[in-house]
């Protein structure tokens, strides 16, 4: 079959390259002409485990082809999914533009029957407003046929997640939408739901406020935690064995960020206000979101006044280079205003974050940055903080001081180390 991917974010690129790896024809349209060229060439422009290999194979075998010019796509095929960005306007409401714009270009060069599948995480309405312009501005008689497919990649495990759906979710009003995307996702195991498109735009906002709220509830714990004396690992273990409730995506932190569970909560917040519905159920969830970082900045204020500190981890999560919406930015602004000298490490993130914070100094090896320290604050799990020579970081460090935003370590294994080791929820050793 032959298809379009509109978008080569995580989801678009993706996408493409999965759908191409399963014998499509696929094409990927984009607007920036540096950023296509170099996507020619085999470059994914964005860090993503398999991504660059996938799309490399997937170019050798012709089978993807990238352009700016949706004349060389669109009229070729029969699917087109968009998988654009819908980032937050200041008010938190989703930006929706540029769908709109995609909707309006797809209009002028639809030559036949089209179905327009959109990926991208919208409020419910959206692709019902999609048709209206596409009917509006195409100078065709050719039908086109909308439908919701959303994606629940997350990033750094991207590709895994799209070749393991938990469920496939394909809302449409017609049967030549639902029959096309089944087709297409024959390949994949995993639920099918077939539904409308209102439920299947709520279907994504639904499942990112409920991943935001398990985190936000288990960083809520760990604040009683913290007050109590208790100890939230043991805690949730204990109640995650319930399996109505379970222990997964119920890790304590420095809270959610990235591109999507942020953004998502405030959207779904503003459609809630629009729709005159109390919105308090998700203010709270983002309020604890805050409150986690900045529980986690009292802690290291409290305890190292002035100084140097060394920070591991910048990105929101591991096994990606995306800063957006990262709580450890956050943190290290903050830290910065109050006089902190940070230098700062991580395995991929670095580049972003030079982009993002220009005044703190950036190496490229963990131990380096703990030099003459006077905290070590860890804010993202990369696996190699798991295997750490700490001999040699007290050795480097002016005083044996951890923060762990990440409960990467037993408490009881520092304090055999002889550190000062602060997490979160569990008592300070
Ligand atoms: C999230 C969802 O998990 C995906 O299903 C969805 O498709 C995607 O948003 C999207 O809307 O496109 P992603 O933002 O890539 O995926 O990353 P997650 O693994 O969900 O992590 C989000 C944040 O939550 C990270 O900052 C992570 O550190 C934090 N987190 C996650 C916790 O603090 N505790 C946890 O137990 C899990």
């Amino acid at each position: 079959m032959t298809i379009t991917v509109i978008g080569h974010g995580y989801v678009g690129l993706v996408t493409a390259c999965v759908f191409a790896d399963f014998g499509n024809d696929v094409w990927v349209i984009g607007h920036t002409k540096e950023k296509i060229n170099r996507l020619k060439k085999g470059d994914p422009i964005i860090f993503e485990p398999g991504l660059s290999e996938l799309l490399q194979k997937n170019l050798k075998a012709k089978r993807i082809h990238f352009t700016l010019d949706y004349q060389d796509a669109i009229p070729h095929s029969e699917v087109v999914f968009i998988a654009v960005g819908t980032p937050p306007k200041t008010n938190g409401e989703a930006d929706l533009s540029a769908i709109y714009t995609v909707a309006r270009n797809l209009a002028y060069n639809i030559k036949k029957p089209l179905v327009v599948a959109c990926k991208s995480t919208v409020p419910v309405g959206t692709n019902q407003k999609i048709a209206i312009i596409i009917n509006r501005y195409k100078r065709t008689q050719a039908r086109i046929f909308t439908a919701s497919c959303p994606e629940f990649l997350r990033e750094g495990s991207a590709i895994y997640d799209t070749l393991h759906p938990d469920r496939i979710v394909i809302g449409a009003d017609s049967k030549k939408s639902i029959d096309i995307l089944i087709k297409l996702h024959q390949p994949l195991n995993g639920k099918r739901i077939i539904t409308d498109i209102a439920s299947a735009e709520l279907i994504k906002y639904t499942a990112n406020a409920m991943l935001a709220t398990k985190i936000s509830f288990a960083n809520l714990i760990s604040f009683y935690c913290e007050k109590t004396g208790a100890d939230v690992e043991t805690v949730l273990d204990a109640v995650g064995l319930d399996q109505r409730i379970g222990r997964v995506y119920m890790n304590p932190g420095i809270g959610f960020g990235g591109s999507c569970l942020p953004k998502d909560i405030s959207a779904l917040i503003q459609i809630g206000k629009q729709l005159k519905i109390d919105v308090g159920f998700l203010k709270a969830v983002e309020n604890i979101n805050n409150h986690a970082a900045e529980n986690f900045i009292d802690k290291i204020t409290k305890t190292v006044t002035d100084g140097k500190i060394g920070v591991w981890g910048i990105s929101f999560k591991p096994n990606t280079d995306d800063i957006r919406d990262s709580p450890s930015i956050k943190i290290i602004l903050r830290l910065i205003q109050l006089g902190y000298i940070i230098t700062a490490y991580d395995p991929a993130a670095i580049n972003n974050a030079k982009k993002s914070i220009k005044i703190i100094k950036y190496v490229n090896d963990p131990y380096l940055a703990i030099k003459s320290a006077k905290a070590l604050v860890i804010m993202t799990e990369w696996n190699e903080f798991k295997q750490i020579d700490w001999k040699k970081v007290k050795q480097l460090m002016q005083q044996p001081l951890i923060f762990d935003g990440r409960n990467l370590y037993q408490p009881a294994t520092m304090k055999q180390l002889k550190f000062r080791y602060f997490s979160i929820g569990r008592k300070p050793i």
